[in-house]
């Protein structure tokens, strides 16, 4: 009878785990709740003297107090300060906060050196600091915040003298439909995907406009009368709604959290906490649960007791969002059950929670070798994954770094990777087998809605593939569809949503991020000058041209231009998709989640890295083998985010390479 390789090392790691050493992820549970029950505490226990005074202190913080430390001081001021502007009490003041965000007690992590499988939240990844990658936690800075008053206003103050948000969304990134001739919609549909494995920004999400005093933290988006479209509504509309993210403070300074584990990890698919996981699984021979009157389709919130909004539930709350994200996580949840169906069978005597734990481990593996070797050089170009050392090695290992930190950047979170704002399509074509249209839908008519991916018992689901691999992607460049721009979240009895653009502008000043101008710095490029007469050689004419109209006008100078909007009016780097400025921040950022990752697939770490025969079974995969696996599709572009060419044919799905599980047994 054939065994897991690893199962004699998981067997002594089971009876260390019942011994002393071990990561029981219940117990790490327990801190985490502690921590937020001591943090509490303290806020409330808290007196209330001396804000305005350490105030003016936090304002001289440097660049490296402002880099998250651990041992900073999370019991800050901002409770006080928040307390005193809106006249609230103590607890009230508490209840705006995220406990526990900034810093919770060091775990144990003793056994997790040799522990074969990650924790759900990303604790003890890093055995050094525990808390490093991990969920809940507050995201890192590469460049010193800049809040109007130094720790808390947004840039450019709550009344701002930036230029509104909703006149940059339409004078700058107004819709225009040109597209890539070369990438496949797989590519923004993947990096949505990938964007909900490692970041997810927490908001109240209250409606600010109708009530201003609702939350401390709204923040809404004045809307101009003139505006060509909200103003011409059934009801014109005059103001968006908009809540400042969750927050914690740092020595007292705001500042953002992250509800998702930083780590390549796929807790989009699996959950972000042991909790969540549990409520995915079947715990039974290591499936996760299925829709029962959809066979091998994801669940339904109702099915395992999940309030959605929505109908499939997943790792992460925003699967539906739109139809071809849960379609990619239905790619997931089933290559996940077919792994642990076959394992099931090449191991009988294996118990669930090895079955279930291999399979996530053969699957995240999976993960990371499709981000690094097909999605990422058409990102970012060859040249910046060399320089970032961002190319893995085609045979051998790499290293495993202690020292590097993989928890996000709150510029990639919030400006950097929206960069596939730009890239969304507005109309999705439904694609038959044969290549013919059945049929389209609009984004802007789907939201939260799985209409199109279950009709025809679930052959929309295919359509939506066949789309997603063989249409081409809007371009990236500043502009983008009004599916999202105008109609974000539409309610169907609404004829208006949300503007993403302008959410986007509007966060970034919320979470104090410095001027494009100040990363373009930091990435080695040039300053601007503070006239609008000298275009940086990075951006593009129209570009400089439409923003110097919007920012020029306000009376701000090209030093002032926000990070989002900067980084879209960059020219596309040599071989890659966006200008210097967020290549930049995303290679550190990935190079980050991979060298600060003891768990990476082709890090050698020892007894618990992928034997060399298992590696070449992972490097032979691409994405479109895993969706010939698990779909109707008769054939997929060899790269699934290329358009087929010579180069890149379309090969039968009956003709693919196939995953050999035995050499993980
Ligand atoms: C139809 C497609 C998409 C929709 C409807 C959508 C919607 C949203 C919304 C509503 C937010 C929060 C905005 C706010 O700050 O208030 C957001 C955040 C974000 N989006 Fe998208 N998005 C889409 C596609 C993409 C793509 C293609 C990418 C990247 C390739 C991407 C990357 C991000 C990132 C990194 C964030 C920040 C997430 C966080 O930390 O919470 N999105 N998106």
């Amino acid at each position: 009878m054939r065994s897991f390789v690893g199962l004699t090392v998981l067997l002594g790691t089971l009876l260390c785990f019942a011994s002393s050493a071990s990561i029981d992820q219940e117990a790490v549970d327990a801190a985490w709740a502690e921590a937020t029950k001591c943090y509490q505490e303290r806020v409330l226990n808290s007196t209330i003297h001396g804000a305005s005074s350490r105030a003016r202190r936090s304002t001289k913080i440097t660049p490296e107090s402002e880099v998250m430390s651990e041992n900073s001081n999370i019991y800050g001021i901002y409770e006080e300060i928040v307390m005193k502007k809106h006249k609230l009490t103590k607890r009230q003041a508490a209840g705006t906060q995220t406990p526990a965000a900034c810093q919770i007690p060091g775990f144990n992590c003793n056994g997790a050196n040799i522990a074969r499988y990650r924790t759900p939240d990303g604790t003890c990844n890093n055995l050094n600091n525990p808390l490093w990658g991990t969920r809940n936690r507050a995201f890192n800075r590469v460049a010193q915040a800049a809040y109007e008053d130094g720790f808390n206003a947004p840039r450019g103050n709550f009344q701002s003298y930036l230029p509104n948000p909703r006149i940059i969304s339409t004078t700058v990134h107004f819709d225009n439909n040109p597209v890539n001739p070369q990438v496949t919609n797989m590519l923004p549909q993947f990096g949505q995907f990938l964007d909900h494995d490692i970041t997810l920004t927490p908001e109240a999400n209250s409606q600010c406009c109708s009530n201003p005093n609702s939350n401390v933290d709204c923040w809404s988006i004045p809307i101009s009368t003139n505006d060509a479209f909200y103003a011409r509504r059934s009801v014109p509309q005059r103001c968006m709604d908009f809540t400042r993210s969750t927050t914690c403070s740092q020595g007292g300074v705001r500042q953002q959290t992250n509800a998702n584990t930083a780590y390549l990890d796929l807790s989009q698919v699996y959950g972000s906490d042991l909790q969540r996981t549990r409520t995915l699984r079947s715990m039974n021979r290591g499936l996760l649960v299925t829709n029962p009157s959809l066979t091998g389709f994801l669940p339904t919130g109702a099915q395992v007791g999940l309030q959605v909004q929505g109908t499939f539930v997943a790792g992460d709350d925003r699967i539906n969002e739109m139809p071809g994200l849960a379609v990619m996580h239905n790619i997931f949840l089933m290559e996940h059950n077919r792994i642990a169906r076959e394992f099931a069978t090449l191991v009988p005597s294996a118990s669930d929670e090895t079955l279930f734990q291999e399979t996530r481990r053969v699957m995240i593996a999976l993960w990371q070798n499709f981000i690094y070797n097909e999605y990422l050089p058409i990102v970012l170009g060859p040249r910046t994954m060399t320089e970032y050392n961002l190319n893995l090695p085609s045979s051998g290992y790499s290293s495993y770094s202690s020292t590097t930190d993989a928890t996000i950047f709150n510029s990639f979170a919030t400006a950097a990777y929206r960069f596939g704002h730009s890239m969304v399509a507005g109309i999705v074509r439904l694609i038959t087998a044969s290549n013919g249209q059945a049929g389209s839908y609009a984004i802007a008519d789907h939201y939260f809605q799985s209409g199109q991916i279950t009709q025809s018992n679930g052959q929309g689901y295919d359509m939506i593939l066949r789309s997603l691999l063989t249409q081409n992607a809007p371009a990236m460049d500043r502009h983008v569809t009004t599916g999202v721009t105008n109609f974000l979240f539409r309610q169907p009895n609404q004829d208006f949503g949300s503007d993403l653009i302008a959410r986007n502008i509007q966060r970034g000043r919320d979470h104090g991020l410095p001027s494009y101008n100040v990363y373009r710095q930091l990435c080695g490029l040039t300053s601007l000058s503070t006239s609008w007469n000298t275009r940086p050689a990075e951006v593009t004419s129209d570009g400089w041209t439409a923003t110097s109209q919007v920012y020029g006008n306000n009376g701000n100078n090209p030093q002032q231009i926000d990070l989002f909007t900067g980084g879209l009016i960059e020219l596309p780097v040599q071989g890659g998709l966006t200008g210097p400025t967020f290549n930049c921040l995303k290679a550190v950022q990935f190079q980050r989640l991979k060298d600060g990752d003891r768990y990476f697939f082709t890090h050698n770490t020892g007894s618990y890295a992928l034997t060399a025969t298992q590696l070449s079974q992972i490097r032979n995969q691409r994405l479109s083998d895993m969706i010939c696996r698990n779909s109707q599709q008769p054939d997929a572009p060899l790269n699934a985010f290329l358009i087929p060419s010579s180069n890149n044919p379309s090969v039968s799905c009956s003709n693919r390479t196939p995953l050999n599980l035995r050499v993980f047994t």
